[in-house]
């Protein structure tokens, strides 16, 4: 498989961005606080038959962040997508979002809809944090900027990894957690003020007009599979498929069964 790479601008800032494979374009846009890297198995698998491609978002991998002391909005990260797009010439690409990459394909589903061929919202929701999640967001940034990423790795693996992945793949926990500690606290510090400023976006739901795939892991505690239905129930048409044995990184968690769902929708929309 032949990896193409480079870099382009938007908001000023330079951005990262991988690609490989032809035919219908697939944008990927990675989870907090993880890179393009994550999309790695899909990348592989999906590139014999697609044009898949997968930025590092703004402050991740090596992608350029947002200022100090500033927020990084879903809306911003939306905009660099669209850039991204205009930048590989792609008109309209099915874009794909797991978790904080679902906030921002629903921010671009939003602002320019006129891009999408379909949407994947895969481990995500639609709605706002509560105020208390809002808090504790703005404190974990004030606190990877002070103490660096380590104190996430215990935070987080728990929660974004399924039970049956904590039990029994500790090669998908040890990648994971060298991912959380290779991001840059600047961006995880932007990243998290920006998802704590997302507004509720379901109203975009029953306005979506292309085909709608949902994806999540059963044991997502993140955002459980009840957000998922819910989602499917204000989607015209939406699909939802449930991946057994994984929780909120189920693409890295089960990635055959992820990356057959994905594919199975992508090749549906081909014909
Ligand atoms: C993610 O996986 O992107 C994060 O869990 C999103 C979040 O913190 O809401």
């Amino acid at each position: 498989m032949e990896v193409r790479k480079g870099t382009y601008t938007s908001r000023g800032l330079r951005l990262a961005w991988r690609e490989a494979g032809a035919g219908l374009p697939v944008l990927l846009l990675h989870g907090f606080p993880l890179s393009g890297a994550m999309w790695d198995p899909q990348l592989e698998a999906l590139a014999g038959s697609f044009r898949v491609i997968v930025p590092d978002l703004s402050g991740f991998g090596a992608s350029q962040g947002d200022p100090p002391d500033t927020a990084c909005r879903m809306s911003d990260l939306a905009a660099d997508a669209v850039a991204l797009l205009d930048h590989l010439e792609v008109g309209r690409a099915v874009i794909g979002g797991l978790s904080m990459g679902g906030y921002a394909a629903l921010a671009l589903a939003e602002g320019a809809p006129e891009r999408l061929r379909g949407l994947v919202l895969a481990d995500t929701r639609a709605g706002a944090d509560t105020e208390a999640a809002r808090q504790s967001r703005l404190d974990a940034a004030r606190r990877v900027l002070a103490e660096g990423t380590e104190f996430l790795v215990a935070a987080l693996t728990p929660k974004i990894l399924g039970r049956t992945t904590r039990e029994r793949r500790p090669e998908v926990v040890a990648r994971v957690e060298r991912m959380i500690r290779e991001a840059p606290p600047a961006g995880v510090a932007a990243a998290q003020r920006g998802m704590a400023e997302r507004p509720d976006r379901a109203r975009v739901l029953p306005r979506l007009d292309v085909p709608v795939l949902i994806l999540v892991g059963e044991e997502d505690e993140l955002t459980p599979p009840e957000e998922s239905r819910a989602m499917e129930r204000e989607i015209r048409g939406g699909e939802l498929v449930t991946i057994p044995e994984a929780g909120h990184l189920a693409s890295l968690e089960r990635p055959e069964a992820f990356t057959e769902a994905l594919g199975s929708f992508l090749r549906r929309l081909r014909s």
